[in-house]
C-alpha cells in the first residue's frame, strides 16, 4: 500500500473546544491541539490535503460547563456539535464526521454513565446517550461513536435515531472497549479522567477469553452497528484477528493515546518514529482492521511514512 491507499483507512482525531482562536498543545499528546472550531476548520481542511477523509471529534468542556448528567452535551452550546455544523457545511459529503457520544466529557464527575445511589446506571445512561445521538446527527454527522459501553446502548440510541427520521446515521460501536491504561493521555487531554467509580463497571476486563469479546460484538451487530470497533489496539490484536475474521460488519481499530505516546516516548528521532508507525500501523491492518483511528494519521501522511 502507498500513502494514498493508507489515507483511506487512516480516521484523525480532534479535540474541540469553545470559543475563538483557541490552539493549545496537549502536554501528554504532544502534536495534537485543543481546538475551537474556526481552528478546527483550518486543521481538518489542511489534513483534507494531505488525504485524510475521516475525523473523529471529542469535546473537551470547561469545568464550569459540566454538571452531574452532562447537560451541556445535546445543547447548541455544546463545541461538538457547532463544530459538525461548520464541517459539513464547508465540505459537504467529501467529509466523513464521526463523532463522540458518551458522558464523560460532560459530567463534573467524569463517568461514562449517571450515578444512582452511589453507582454508574446503565439504564438511567441510555436516554442520555441517545439524546446526544439525535443533537448530533441533526448537526450532520455521518457516525455517532458510541464509546460508553453501556449495555443495549446501540438499540436505544438506534430506535432513538429512527423516530427522529435519521434513517441514514451510522453507529459506529466501541463493541469491544476494555478498561484500559492506555487512556491516561486522552483523560488528560479532555479532563475526563474519573474522580470516583472509574470504567470497570462497563468496560471489559482485558482477562476476559476472546469469545467474550465475540458475544460484545455480536450484540452490537444485531442491535444496529454498522461499524465495529475494538479498542485499544497492540494489546488486543488477537481480539481484533478473531473478530474480523467472523464479522460481517467492517472492523475498526482504536490505536489509542497511551500507544501513541509511547511511540513518541521511545522514538530516537523522526525517521526512527516513523518507522515504528509504519509497522505498528501495519500489523492493526494484518490483524483485520479495516480502519484505525489514530493521532499519527496527520504525520504519517505528511511526512510519508507508509509505505
Ligand atoms: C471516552 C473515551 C476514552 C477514549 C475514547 N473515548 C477514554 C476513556 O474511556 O476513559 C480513549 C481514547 C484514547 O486513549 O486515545 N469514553
Ligand atoms: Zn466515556
Amino acid at each position: 500500500m502507498n500513502g494514498s491507499q493508507w489515507a483511506d483507512h487512516l480516521i484523525q482525531p480532534h479535540f474541540v473546544v469553545s470559543g475563538n482562536g483557541v490552539d493549545e498543545p496537549i502536554d501528554s499528546l504532544v502534536g495534537i491541539n485543543r481546538q475551537s472550531v474556526d481552528v478546527l476548520m483550518e486543521t481538518v481542511a489542511s489534513d483534507m490535503a494531505l488525504g485524510i477523509s475521516a475525523v473523529m471529534l471529542f469535546p473537551v468542556i470547561d469545568k464550569s460547563h459540566r454538571d452531574a448528567t452532562g447537560t451541556m452535551a445535546s445543547t447548541p452550546d455544546n463545541p461538538l456539535i457547532q463544530a459538525t455544523r461548520s464541517l459539513r457545511e464547508k465540505h459537504g459529503e467529501s467529509l466523513v464526521i464521526l463523532a463522540d457520544v458518551c458522558l464523560c466529557t460532560y459530567t463534573d464527575h467524569g463517568n461514562c454513565g449517571i450515578i444512582v445511589n452511589g453507582h454508574i446506571d446503565n439504564d438511567s445512561t441510555l436516554p442520555h446517550l441517545t439524546r446526544q445521538a439525535i443533537a448530533l446527527a441533526d448537526a450532520g454527522v455521518d457516525y455517532v461513536a458510541l464509546s460508553d459501553m453501556m449495555d443495549h446502548r446501540v438499540a436505544h440510541v438506534r430506535s432513538g435515531l429512527e423516530k427522529e427520521g435519521h434513517t441514514t446515521t451510522g453507529i459506529l460501536a466501541y463493541s469491544a472497549k476494555y478498561a484500559s491504561s492506555f487512556y491516561g493521555p486522552f483523560q488528560e487531554a479532555a479532563h475526563s479522567a474519573p474522580s470516583k467509580w472509574g470504567r470497570s463497571s462497563h468496560q471489559m476486563d482485558f482477562r476476559s477469553t476472546v469469545r467474550e469479546a465475540l458475544l460484545e460484538v455480536d450484540m452490537d451487530i444485531e442491535e444496529g452497528a454498522d461499524i465495529v470497533m475494538i479498542k485499544p489496539a497492540l494489546p488486543y490484536l488477537d481480539i481484533i484477528s478473531a473478530v474480523a475474521d467472523r464479522s460481517l460488519r467492517p472492523v475498526a481499530a482504536y490505536h489509542v493515546s497511551g500507544e501513541y505516546a509511547m511511540l513518541n516516548s521511545v522514538a530516537k528521532d523522526d525517521d526512527h518514529l516513523g518507522r515504528m508507525v509504519n509497522e505498528t500501523l501495519h500489523s492493526i491492518r494484518r490483524s483485520g482492521a479495516e480502519l484505525i483511528v489514530t493521532y499519527h494519521a496527520r504525520r504519517a501522511l505528511e511526512q510519508g511514512w507508509l509505505t
